[in-house]
């Protein structure tokens, strides 16, 4: 039996969380007894070397079946030129499935290209929710979880807050999916009855198989010449915070008070060195400014600081996983599991304690997502 699918890609997450499920094409196809074929779509939303190719190169992932090329532009012209790009391409490839990931534009206008030509959609990381429309990612997974045929959430709380929107056809009632639980077809998945299910968090696979990797590859701590536990984490690229000047300066009084002399390596985003070479911005002495960094040289960075500073959804789980205490720079967060479960923080809620917790619970799955997709895929799609 053979399957074709679709996965688009774009913004650097999503190469990480379309990782598993390349390793898993690799080892766990098998055991399903089919093939899949898999076309890969890179958009072009990300295009510099260090936030789209050195992720390939480094992960091993097969270079993309299409190139798309979209480049950077305003919200809605960028989502429009993928749209139109994506549906000649998946006119041309006709796959069974697409797949989407995350919250991007490219999430948002590949799904739209894959749901007008009637191609059944799984949104990986579907069902997140900060309540605040004003932030173009939440505009863009509340449109491409409407318009799923699967939606696999990270979460039971992301499976709840699509259940308060309507979404009944919950598989296990929200419990994590295992592998071996082969009763999908009965509850079926369409695009008017779409299917709900917890596979727990894909970056969670990534995470535990580079973390060794890393710790062998990774040259980080000596090239910033660094000491174990005593340096912070700070990434920051989200437009409410580089929107200007006086936001980052806030930010960054902020990140002083917080971080006082302790180094502070800041791998800096392009949307954001944009502003910070605008020369109107006080960076603390304690920050050490570089250019984004790799996968694997993130992982061992993260995992041997004190403190992750960031406004990114991905760093706050990684955070998580790895026990380090977590300030998110931001109003809300989707992944509220985590300030919940004692190891992160709003910014606006900081007073002098870092948040760590005696307990962690396994909140995001088993880190076997990449498996529970393709286990979906055949079982819901082989005989389309
Ligand atoms: C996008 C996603 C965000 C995700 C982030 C991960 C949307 C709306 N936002 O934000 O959810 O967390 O990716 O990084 O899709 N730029 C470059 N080189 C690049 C990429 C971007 O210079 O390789 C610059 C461009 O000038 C662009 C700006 O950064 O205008 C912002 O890029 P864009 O793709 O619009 O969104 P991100 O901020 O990267």
């Amino acid at each position: 039996m053979k399957i074709h699918m679709c996965n688009i890609l774009g913004a650097r997450p999503q190469f990480i969380k379309y990782f598993p499920l390349s390793r898993a094409l690799d080892n766990y196809e098998g055991a399903l007894q089919i093939e899949i074929i898999d076309h890969l779509i890179h958009t072009g939303q990300h295009y510099d070397y260090r936030m789209s190719e050195t992720f390939f190169a480094e992960l091993g992932i097969k270079h993309p079946d299409t190139h798309l090329e979209v480049g950077s532009s305003t919200q809605g012209e960028q989502t429009a030129k993928i749209l139109q790009r994506t549906e000649k391409v998946l006119t041309d490839v006709k796959p069974q499935v697409v797949i989407v990931y995350g919250d991007t534009n490219s999430t948002l206008a590949g799904a739209l290209a894959a749901a007008k030509l009637g191609i059944p959609l799984i949104h990986v990381e579907a069902g997140l929710r900060s309540y605040n429309k004003t932030m173009p990612e939440e505009v863009n997974r509340l449109i491409t979880d409407h318009i799923s045929t699967v939606l696999c959430c990270p979460s039971k709380k992301a499976v709840n807050n699509l259940r308060k929107e309507g979404f009944t056809n919950i598989y296990l009632a929200g419990e994590l999916f295992d592998r071996s639980d082969f009763g999908l077809e009965d509850n079926g998945a369409t695009a008017d009855n779409p299917l709900t299910v917890n596979i727990g968090d894909v970056m969670f696979d990534a995470l535990k198989h580079s973390l060794p990797l890393a710790e062998k590859k990774s040259n980080i701590l000596n090239e910033l010449q660094l000491t174990e536990h005593e340096y912070n984490i700070l990434t920051i690229h989200r437009a409410e915070n580089t929107r200007s000047p006086d936001e980052l300066n806030a930010l960054m009084e902020f990140i002083q008070e917080v971080t006082g002399e302790r180094v502070t390596v800041f791998p800096a985003h392009p949307r954001t060195k944009k502003v910070l070479n605008s020369g109107n911005i006080h960076l603390p002495s304690n920050i050490l400014l570089t250019e984004p960094l790799g996968y694997f040289d993130m992982m061992k960075a993260l995992q041997h600081s004190s403190l992750i500073l960031t406004d990114s959804g991905g760093l706050q789980k990684e955070a998580y996983w790895l026990r380090v205490p977590c300030i998110t720079l931001r109003r809300e967060t989707e992944w509220t599991e985590t300030v919940e479960a004692g190891w992160n923080i709003l910014y606006q809620d900081y007073t002098t304690e870092l948040p760590r917790s005696a307990t962690h619970p396994d909140i995001y799955g088993d880190g076997h997502t990449a498996e529970k997709i393709l286990t979906i895929i055949a079982h819901l799609f082989m005989s389309n």
